[in-house]
């Protein structure tokens, strides 16, 4: 079977983590301008003050992400470079790169599909509490208007947010991203329906200003199994699932956040101050998401946790998964199982977890339009006679881009692929030391670029419609 001809093989980025530049042509700082300054936060002390300078190379890099024969590309846009200080003024130059980046695609006939906040918020609204603070989806607002006003006309693909889980976890259940916050239940839960009342908002304010493209957003998708088939560990899978899934889809996609985790939430008097009205526009902007994206990596394997655990803090960059970590009201902790294969971050590789996690999402939300935003294997590339042999990355995304066939060949609803990353860049916690791209960057050669073996392969792939897979 090949994949539809309107199937998008695509590859993915984000700006904090390719684009350096960043304080060139008047772009303001960010949350993450400053996290990755403070000692110890990140490997070595890396940040993306240069990345892989994305920012002056981006011709020669769509020109290679054409080579390949890439048929969309996911790359987000920096707050900072276009409204400084997140609100206020906007920077022209900025507008300007997008711009650039967008008809430079739309050259090679690549569909650009547009992140708006792929993590980094402009440093005066961090400051000001961040997604904490109301106003800072106010000025989102304005923001993602000004996007769709500027970049509408040619970009059709949007997603308002990408990750909220991630963020919001590492911001302040595991103090591991901006800002850095730990086990503070009460700020993650508020945090993340502040996001959620931003994108409805966001989705009602496009779908107003009568465009032809569509909406949606980005959610980590880690659907949890329980390790064994006893009651206790299944309703510790059940659970993680109710706080991990349903507390993130059920708003986007139902309309409302599910009844079982609202009542933990009250009784532990971590319930978000949310008002009726912010309710009701949530239920309002549900039917009008276009569609759903899913980042794959991995699933969780869930234990049911007895007695007290006492280390909450979670040191990995995504949290989702990693071993020993307990959930934050300690009824589960995620746990890795002799019989599975890891990366060599403990990343489970599975494929079949994929295949029923998306199962379980039929069974849950019935037929959404999908796409995976973001699937791929993080890895330090070995260089073998010069040439970089990412032959387990081929694997591993050959593997899931099977299950994708068979997931649409069970009737999922799947309209593109994007691997994560189109290029090597900067891994927001591990450096350059976790490459994930189809192109090697060459740090001690002037970031000079390199055609991976995995990028011959996707080229393949792409121009073969996956019929091998
Ligand atoms: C999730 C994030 O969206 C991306 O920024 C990150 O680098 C990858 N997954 C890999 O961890």
């Amino acid at each position: 079977m090949k994949f539809a001809h309107d199937f998008l093989f695509g590859a993915a980025t984000a700006s904090y983590q390719i684009e350096g530049a960043w304080d060139q042509d008047g772009k303001g700082p960010t949350n993450w301008d400053e996290f990755t300054k403070i000692p110890g936060k990140t490997f070595e002390g890396t940040n993306g003050d240069v990345a892989v300078d994305h920012y002056n190379r981006y011709q020669e890099d769509i020109a290679l992400m054409a080579e390949m024969g890439l048929e969309s590309y996911r790359f987000s846009i920096s707050w900072a470079r276009i409204f400084p200080t997140g609100t206020g003024e906007v920077n022209q130059k900025g507008i300007d790169f997008y711009n650039n980046i967008i008809d430079e695609c739309l050259k090679y006939g690549i569909v650009p599909f547009v992140t708006l906040y792929h993590w980094d918020l402009p440093l005066p609204l961090e400051k000001k509490g961040a997604w904490l603070n109301k106003e800072t989806g106010d000025a989102y607002l304005i923001f993602a208007k000004r996007c769709f006003e500027e970049f509408g006309d040619r970009v059709k693909n949007f997603i308002t947010f990408n990750e909220t889980f991630v963020f919001c976890n590492l911001g302040y259940l595991a103090g591991a991203h901006p800002p850095g916050i730990q086990n503070d239940p009460k700020k993650y839960f508020q945090a993340i329906h502040n996001v959620f009342y931003t994108h409805a908002k966001t989705v009602i304010e496009y779908k107003k200003l009568n465009q032809f493209g569509e909406i949606g957003l980005s959610h980590v998708f880690s659907p949890a199994f329980s390790v064994d088939d006893s009651e206790e560990n299944l309703f510790a899978a059940e659970h993680a699932n109710q706080f991990n899934l349903n507390w993130f889809y059920d708003p986007i996609l139902l309309g409302h956040y599910p009844e079982y985790v609202v009542k933990q939430l009250t009784a532990e008097g971590n319930l978000p101050d949310w008002s009726e009205a912010e309710l009701a526009i949530i239920k309002e902007a549900a039917p009008l998401n276009d569609f759903m994206g899913l980042n794959y990596y991995q699933p969780m394997r869930i234990e049911k946790i007895h007695g007290e655990v006492k280390d909450h803090v979670i040191t990995r960059e995504n949290s989702t998964g990693s071993p020993g970590n307990p959930s934050y009201d300690g009824v589960y902790r995620t746990v890795k199982m002799v019989d599975k294969k890891y990366t060599k971050w403990d990343w489970e590789i599975s494929s079949q977890g994929f295949i029923d996690g998306l199962d379980m999402l039929k069974n849950n939300y019935g037929q959404v339009k999908l796409y995976i935003t973001e699937n791929g294997l993080g890895d330090e590339d070995p260089i073998i006679d010069g040439e970089v042999c990412d032959t387990p990355r081929i694997d591993y995304i050959e593997e899931h881009l099977s299950a994708v066939k068979e997931a649409i060949r069970r009737g999922a609803h799947i309209k593109g692929y994007y691997a994560w990353s189109a290029i090597d860049l900067l891994s927001w916690l591990n450096g350059y030391k976790k490459q994930y791209g189809f192109i090697y960057v060459d740090h001690k050669n002037n970031l000079k670029r390199e055609k991976k073996a995995s990028f011959y392969w996707y080229k393949d792939v792409i121009a073969t419609r996956g019929e091998a897979l």
